[in-house]
Order: C-alpha cells, then sequence, then structure tokens
C-alpha cells in the first residue's frame, strides 16, 4: 500500500495530537522529526518508531531526506512563514498550524511558493473538523435552522486541576506579539474562533475590536476580557467573547478552556455546548426550531477527535490529489480577519475588510 511519509517539524505540546492519527491510519506514516530541543526530538520520535537516523535537531536534515512526502510544521508562528518556503524549495508537500503566518504578505508569498513547487499546502485548523462542529455544520447545511443570521461564540478561559502540562517554553513565546503575532486569546486561539465563524457564515466585511489586558505574571499580559463583533456580507453578525477567569475551574484533559457557539438562523438555533472542557452538562449539539428542542449526542466529543479527523481529511485530500481544508487561500483568508481584529483595537475603531 502507497504511505504518506511525514516528517514532523517541531516536537512540541500539540505534535501529540498530530501524531495520533499518523500512528492509527494505515496510509500514513512518521518517517522524521526535527526539534531545536533534543529532547523532544528524541523523546517523541522514539515514542512514534523513527529511525534515530531521522531524528534531527535541524530541520534542514529533516527536509534534505528524499523519504519525507510532507511536513507537518508545528513551530512557533513567527517560524512558519520561513519554514513553508524551505519545505516548498525542498519540494515536500506541507501542513502548517494555524495561523499560517503573522502577516498577509507572508501568506501570499507561501502560497505562491507551494504554488511554483507544486505541492500540497495545507492550514492545519482543527476547530471545524470537531465532530459537535461537523454535525452543527451538517444541520445548517440541511436547512434545519434556515438562512443563518448571526453567530455568537464564547470562550472560557479557566484553571483546570487536570489539564495536560503546557511547558514553560511552550507559554513564554505567546506572550511575545513578535513570535505570536498577537495576543494569546484573540490572536492565537482566536483564529480558531474566526475560523468558524468563516465556516459556518463566510467572510467577515468589517470587525470591531474590544481587547483587554490582564497582567498573569510580571510582564506576561494575557488579551482578556475581550470582545470582537462582526457584520458578513450578507448582512448576518458575529460576536466573539473570551474572558480568563483564574478562579474558574474546569474539567478538561487538554487546555483549561472551554467555549460555546450559538447560530440563529431564520427559523431555527443551533447550540455547540463544548469544547476542550466540560463546562456544562448537557448534550454537546442542540437544535431548536419550530417550538420542538431535539439534541445529538451520537458523537465523540474528546477534543483529539478534531486533530484526528483533520488530519484523516488531509490524508485522503493527499491521495485523491483533490484541496485539503484549510487551503492556503482559506487561511489566508481566515489570517485577514484575525488581524483585522488586532488592527480594530489598536486603532479603537471598526476595520473593513476589502476584497484582496
Ligand atoms: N489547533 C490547536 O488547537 C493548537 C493548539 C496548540 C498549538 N497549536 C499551534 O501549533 C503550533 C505549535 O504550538 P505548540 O503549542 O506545540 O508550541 P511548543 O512551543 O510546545 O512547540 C514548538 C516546538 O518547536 C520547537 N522549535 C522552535 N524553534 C525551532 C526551530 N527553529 N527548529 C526546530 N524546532 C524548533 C520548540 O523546541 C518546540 O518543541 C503553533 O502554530 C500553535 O498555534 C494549535
Amino acid at each position: 500500500m502507497e504511505k504518506l511519509r511525514v516528517g514532523i517539524i517541531g516536537a512540541g505540546r500539540i505534535s501529540d495530537l498530530h501524531a495520533l492519527e499518523y500512528l492509527a491510519n494505515p496510509r500514513a506514516e512518521i518517517v522524521a522529526v526535527a526539534d531545536m530541543v533534543a529532547e523532544n526530538a528524541q523523546t517523541r520520535g522514539r515514542a512514534w518508531g523513527v529511525p534515530a537516523h531521522a531524528i534531527f535537531t535541524n530541520y534542514h536534515d529533516l527536509l534534505a531526506l528524499p523519504e519525507v512526502d510532507l511536513v507537518e510544521i508545528l513551530l512557533p508562528h513567527h517560524l512558519h512563514y520561513q519554514a513553508v518556503l524551505d519545505a516548498a524549495q525542498a519540494g515536500k508537500h506541507v501542513s502548517v498550524q494555524k495561523p499560517m503566518a503573522l502577516s498577509v504578505e507572508q501568506a501570499d508569498a507561501m502560497i505562491a511558493a507551494t504554488q511554483r513547487a507544486g505541492v500540497m499546502f495545507k492550514v492545519f485548523e482543527n476547530f471545524i473538523f470537531y465532530p459537535p462542529v461537523q454535525r452543527a455544520k451538517a444541520l445548517v447545511d440541511a436547512g434545519e435552522i434556515g438562512e443563518p443570521l448571526s453567530i455568537r461564540i464564547k470562550s472560557n478561559a479557566a484553571t483546570s486541576p487536570n489539564a495536560w502540562q503546557v511547558p514553560l517554553a511552550a507559554q513564554i513565546w505567546r506572550f511575545d506579539p513578535a513570535q505570536n503575532g498577537g495576543g494569546p486569546l484573540v490572536f492565537d486561539d482566536g483564529h480558531h474562533k474566526f475560523a468558524l465563524a468563516w465556516h459556518f457564515m463566510g467572510q467577515a466585511e468589517a470587525v470591531h475590536a474590544w481587547i483587554g489586558a490582564t497582567e498573569v505574571f510580571p510582564g506576561a499580559i494575557l488579551d482578556s476580557p475581550s470582545i470582537i463583533s462582526w457584520k458578513f456580507a450578507n448582512g448576518g453578525v458575529g460576536a466573539l467573547e473570551v474572558v480568563y477567569s483564574p478562579e474558574l475551574v474546569l474539567d478538561t484533559q487538554h487546555y483549561a478552556q472551554d467555549d460555546r457557539i450559538e447560530i440563529t438562523g431564520a427559523k431555527g438555533v443551533i447550540w455547540v455546548t463544548r469544547g476542550h472542557g466540560k463546562m456544562l452538562d448537557a448534550p454537546p449539539v442542540v437544535l431548536y426550531r419550530d417550538r420542538q428542542t431535539r439534541t445529538f449526542s451520537d458523537m465523540p466529543v474528546g477534543w483529539e477527535h478534531s486533530f484526528i479527523n483533520s488530519t484523516r481529511h488531509m490524508i485522503d485530500a493527499y491521495f485523491a490529489g483533490a484541496a485539503p481544508s484549510l487551503t492556503g487561500e482559506q487561511g489566508r483568508e481566515v489570517l485577514r480577519f484575525a488581524l483585522a481584529a488586532q488592527e480594530s483595537a489598536r486603532l479603537g475603531q471598526a476595520v473593513t475588510l476589502a476584497k484582496g
């Protein structure tokens, strides 16, 4: 059987969830790993069955391996741009974690480089592959709520005794806008929320953001509490509210955070009641229409399934010669949305997302 042979660049916190489907899927195999921290490369490389000669601290060595078909780039954001250009230059197919870059100019150059090289280019966005979100989208597409008119997303950042361990190194770069591209909650995690809005209702036309600031340890500013609102081209509207509550205790196996989505259509409303955590003791998807409430619980709700599904989708797209979701162009749209929120908060006024 032909296999997609994958090299992972950046074996940090999130690489554990990327590896799951590559290890389980008979049509894929992790054949190489690179991380500048040798211990990360060694520990995860060995756990994934990577041969010792294909475990590196310099990703250029990984790119030189002929047996690598595709690279999964899981680096801090400011490194995505150069790593994608280098991978394309080496003729590798590319999947890069969100946000694809720090600017639209970088995104354009990345799209052009992968097109010139004739390689697949995926921007890895997993929230749209979370099973409850997939179910909500199927219900919207089936016309259950009529034309969607609004989307509201609420994100609770909190604390949890059972959250997974996030190494200090993985936190530090997120508090530096030069490496992150914006704030940890509204830009980094916000990418997922802007992707959800885009996924359900298309690109925003204008964005207005108020981004707060909470010092969580000396010099580290968390961009909370924040509220971002926007208008879609069809006249619909959306909003994202992000609040960090230091004494709010959540159950989760991943980050200490939980999200909820509410989509209102012309004749009904859909709620996705959970994300990483489980705050509400409620079915993951609830639909109201015609004076009746229906609930949907027949789906996996573990957060890891969003990664598994996104990766499986890409493997399928690779073998079918189809475009992966997100494409570079779609990732660029979500990036523009996220950057517009940063810009609006900076200017203190709404920002229009002109075409282009
Ligand atoms: N989709 C999601 O829900 C989600 C969640 C977490 C992180 N992410 C994304 O995944 C990416 C990585 O995040 P993370 O949390 O794993 O960060 P991390 O800091 O844990 O991992 C980054 C790894 O890159 C390595 N690295 C840094 N510079 C390098 C270089 N020049 N060459 C080789 N290795 C280098 C570091 O040693 C580290 O192991 C980011 O784009 C982030 O936004 C997405």
